[in-house]
């Protein structure tokens, strides 16, 4: 598989009170996920998952319900978050394969997801700059964590096993694909991601436009509600 190419580096420079809170609120964060999961990459990813799926949706509720008000168009705003949204929710199915939460983490989910949906839908509220700004400090934390989870199969602490089979069928993989190949992806999904969220808090903050990360193409969820049924 060609390694998706995507820029490691990238760190929005905090301008403002409003991007060091941002940059703040996510070091600590950070520093609690660090201190809760150590090493353990899996179960990392699939609770943290569970938290990065909430933005994209508050975000697309917020500007749709702003749009309906004010009746103007969205520039594409609503479609891009529900579709990171949605991309979050695959890497959640996708990591669910992988580690299976303990009932320990079901709970801290649950919590953590009422305190967070809660606490971001207000922040969005009060300054969807923030909240963009938030985001994008977020996906720079996940894209790191996940270089990290590649060093730990690299470095053989975690084994390189078959990419599980939704993952293979989302991202399109080849048929030997690896664990390590579905941790690429999706870390360019999460530098993606990265990028669309500073450059939302750019516009608003009336910054100029940096450049945004390609997304790796997987295929569009189709409704199966027949097959539900
Ligand atoms: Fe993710
Ligand atoms: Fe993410």
């Amino acid at each position: 598989m060609i390694e998706p190419f995507i820029d490691l580096g990238v760190h929005h420079k905090p301008q403002g009170l409003s991007d060091r809170v941002a940059l703040g609120f996510t070091k600590v964060l950070r520093w609690t996920a660090d201190t809760f999961f150590a090493e353990r990459y899996g179960h990392r990813a699939v609770v943290l998952e569970t938290v990065a799926a909430v933005p994209g949706m508050v975000g697309a509720t917020i500007n749709h319900l702003a749009c309906l008000r004010r009746m103007v168009d969205d520039k594409g705003w609503i479609k891009t978050l529900m579709d990171e949204a949605e991309n979050e929710r695959m890497h959640l199915m996708t990591f669910i394969e992988i580690s299976k939460p303990t009932g320990f983490e079901r709970a801290v989910i649950i919590g953590v997801q009422w305190v967070f949906y809660l606490f971001f839908f207000a922040l969005y509220l009060v300054s969807s700059k923030t909240a963009h700004r938030v985001v994008g400090y977020f996906e720079e934390e996940a894209v790191i964590s996940y270089t990290h989870y590649l060093a730990e199969l690299d470095e053989g602490r975690s084994p390189n096993v078959p990419a599980p089979a939704i993952a293979k069928r989302y991202w399109a993989l080849p048929d030997g694909a690896t664990l390590r190949d579905v941790i690429l992806v999706v870390r360019a999904d999460e530098a993606h991601h990265r990028d669309v969220n500073h450059g939302f808090a750019n516009q608003i903050g009336g910054l100029p436009e940096t450049s945004v990360a390609p997304c790796p193409p997987h295929v569009p969820l189709e409704p199966i509600w027949k097959q539900a049924a």
